[in-house]
């Protein structure tokens, strides 16, 4: 196997670090390029360390001393900045997950497309602000994208491209998250502290929460729609406890394709990092003799909200989904700040959608203004909710 130069776009976050515990297994197979963070610079430079990278970035400047500090003696050169991180992923990588959390991640992302390399995509809010415009990139500079989410994961494995005519529907599984059968009077009393513990994967927090509002899955179904260029109507989401069934795809033979494996992102990063092959994860085995009870069912888009409204978005326009995704996460930060309710963060994602003119956008600059103005309306939403 050659030596193959891979970069990890937010290295210090779930995804990023059990990539770095996948990609330090095998030291002498990749040569890794550049990491990056925002505010853990003790695990960046621990990684940098590890993994003997040739550049460490982190996306906040104030923390560039420390990150220099903290790497003096060794090789690793060190940046700081958002626009660091930019330039670090234009630099060329054999390979690059795309890992940082939220709308920041679009134009690290954009830039890994437009130099070309083999991108692994986990950052799913860079397809629901942008998806049109960067799924046209892709085509145009011929990129590699693989799907990190484990879900899209799923589907990229299980939809036969050849027989395209024939997908009946994709049936997109949900674990149901933490409030699964809770009722609204109970979510409107939860804590973030709730909220963040999810029963089946340990993710950052602004996912986590994603989860538990369902908003995840609405962002996903977005993001299945771009990925694989299916109208929304064709998109099922069925709740599934066990999160053992990632998704499947059904034919119009009433053949249903789906893909199982344990709850472990390892499993889909290392089929991003392998692609076209297979390699060997560090994970549990799946035994179906233990899993006597997989079960499936419709959610409940009165107590999840968030459903409803990122399909109405996805049928509306470009403009909405980026809307709806800046409203949200102003929104899960205000939560996570303990500033307003947990049903509140659907309820100002669906104000500021309502109310924003939706101007057309076509343009990676346009979605980046747009974003703005939503953060700003998200901001007068969240102080009312908090009178
Ligand atoms: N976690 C999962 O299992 C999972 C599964 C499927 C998809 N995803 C998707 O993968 C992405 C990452 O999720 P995660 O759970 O790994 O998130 P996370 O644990 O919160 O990590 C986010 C990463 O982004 C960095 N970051 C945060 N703000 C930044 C900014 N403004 N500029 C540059 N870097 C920034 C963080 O740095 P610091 O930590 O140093 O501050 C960290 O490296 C999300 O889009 C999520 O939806 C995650």
């Amino acid at each position: 196997m050659s030596v193959r130069s891979v970069t990890i776009l937010g290295s210090t976050g779930s995804i990023g670090k059990n990539t770095v515990d996948i990609i330090r297994r095998y030291p002498e197979h990749y040569d890794v390029k550049a990491l990056t963070g925002n505010q853990n610079v003790s695990l960046l430079a621990e990684q940098a360390k590890l993994l003997n990278a040739k550049l460490a970035v982190t996306a906040d400047k104030s923390k560039y001393a420390d990150l220099k500090e903290l790497l003096s003696g060794t090789k690793v050169e060190v940046e700081a900045g958002f626009d660091a991180v930019v330039q670090a992923a234009r630099e060329q990588a054999d390979w690059t997950m795309s890992s940082i959390v939220g709308a920041a991640g679009l134009l690290p992302t954009m830039q890994v497309i437009q130099r070309g390399g083999t991108l692994a995509l986990a950052n799913k809010e860079t397809l629901v602000c942008a998806g049109e415009i960067v799924m046209k990139a892709v085509k145009e500079h011929q990129t590699t994208l693989i799907p990190v989410d484990s879900e899209h994961s799923a589907i990229f494995q299980t939809l036969e491209e050849e027989h395209r005519p024939m997908i009946d529907r994709i049936l997109l599984t949900a674990s149901g998250g933490p409030f699964r059968d809770k009722d609204v009077a109970f979510m409107e009393k939860v804590t973030p502290q709730e909220a963040v513990a999810h029963p089946n994967w340990n993710m950052g927090a602004k996912i986590s929460v994603d989860s538990a509002t369902m908003m995840n899955k609405g962002l996903e179904i977005i993001e299945a729609c771009h990925l694989f260029r299916v109208p929304v109507e064709k998109i099922e989401v069925l709740i599934h406890p066990q999160s053992i069934v990632h998704s499947a795809v059904g034919y119009k033979d009433g053949s249903v394709l789906a893909h199982m494996g344990m709850p472990d992102m390892r499993t889909p990063i290392s089929y991003a990092l392998a692609w076209p092959e297979r390699m060997e994860a560090p994970t549990a085995r799946l035994d179906l003799t233990k899993m006597a009870n997989l079960s499936f069912f419709a959610p409940d888009e009165n107590r999840f909200p968030a459903l409803r409204l990122a399909k109405q978005c996805q049928k509306t326009s470009q403009s909405a989904t980026a809307v709806m995704n800046a409203a949200n996460e102003m929104a899960v930060d205000a939560f996570l700040k303990g500033k307003i309710g947990f049903l509140d963060i659907v309820r100002v994602s669906e104000k500021v959608v309502e109310s924003s003119p939706l101007p057309a956008v076509a343009t990676i600059q346009d979605v980046i203004s747009l974003d703005h103005e939503a953060r700003e309306m998200a901001k007068h939403y969240i102080a009312e909710r908090m009178k």
